[in-house]
């Protein structure tokens, strides 16, 4: 018997969760088929019903309808609470069971794939909204120095400082005022770049053996990734890495076993550079 699994969001041609999801099967040998599934804004739930009545056993979910799918949740996982905000439903006799594995996702990537520790280190998360909510715990919880949560409408990086100051050392700030401020790992969370927007940020923001990475990924460098390069990160990295670490943790909640990445970030990044 074949078990149903799909990635719901809007838009969603793009996911590459499908090939993904089908390389940790064909890897782990799991018995189980993976689709794109696009549901109109208002549509979420109606789609999300469907899938799981037709016999579905879990779903992904992309932007925008993680916030909604964290209020349609029966039973969230402490790290799903924090979040505020879900990315892997489970079907089961309890209800929809939901996770949030972005931030584990981000953390293995840097520990994992690029041997980052963040122990000890100053960090810099850009951005207040749901990708940085998404990873702050995970972040917080590998005890860093410093956490510094950077936004431009800088209200909102207070509320996740006061959301996540009991897990350790974290402050908010708005872009001008890292100025003479210098960080070991610069994470960009913002959506900027999907705008074509660049942000204004200090040329002495890194400091040495430093690591710039930018959750987006794409073809090309971002401008975030440029200007880091430019001004002294030894490391630029995007979030390729990230989407097959946060898709692995997913796929070991549903089927118990947990795939090797390596492998198939190789080919997802072939595939990107041929792009
Ligand atoms: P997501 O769920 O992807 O995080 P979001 O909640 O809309 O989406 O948040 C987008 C983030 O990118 C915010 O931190 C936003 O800054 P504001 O809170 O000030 O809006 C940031 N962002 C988007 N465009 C930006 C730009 N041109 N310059 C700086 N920050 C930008």
């Amino acid at each position: 018997m074949t078990d149903h699994y799909a990635v719901i969001g809007n838009p969603i041609a793009h996911s590459r969760s499908p090939v993904i999801h089908a390389a940790f099967a064909a890897q782990t040998g799991q018995d189980m088929s993976y689709t794109r599934l696009l549901a109109p804004l208002d549509g979420f739930e109606t789609v999300l019903n469907q899938f799981r009545a037709e016999g579905g056993r879990g779903v992904n979910v992309t932007v925008p309808f993680k916030e909604i799918a964290w209020q349609l949740a029966d039973h969230l996982s402490p790290r799903a609470w924090q979040a505020q905000a879900v990315n892997t439903l489970s079907f089961t006799e309890r209800g929809i069971e939901a996770d949030n594995t972005d931030g584990a996702g981000l953390v293995n990537d840097l520990r994992g794939n690029l041997g980052f520790s963040l122990v000890g280190k100053r960090i810099l998360l850009m951005g207040a909204g749901g990708a940085a909510r998404g990873v702050a715990a995970a972040l917080l919880a590998e005890s860093p120095l410093q956490l510094v949560i950077a936004n431009r409408t800088v209200a909102r990086a207070e509320l996740l400082v006061q959301q996540f100051s009991a897990l350790g050392q974290v402050s908010a700030c708005d872009y001008a005022a890292l100025s003479g401020q210098s960080f070991d790992c610069v994470i960009n969370a913002t959506s900027a770049s999907l705008h074509h927007d660049t942000i204004e940020l200090p040329q002495t923001l890194f400091s040495a053996n430093s690591l710039a990475y930018d959750m987006m990924y794409a073809s090309k460098p971002s401008a975030f990734m440029t200007f880091a390069a430019q001004y002294g990160a030894t490391r630029c990295v995007d979030g390729l890495g990230m989407l097959v670490e946060q898709a692995a943790v997913a796929f070991s909640i549903w089927r118990g076993i947990t795939p090797e990445t390596k492998p198939v970030l190789q080919m997802l990044r072939t595939q990107l550079q041929a792009a």
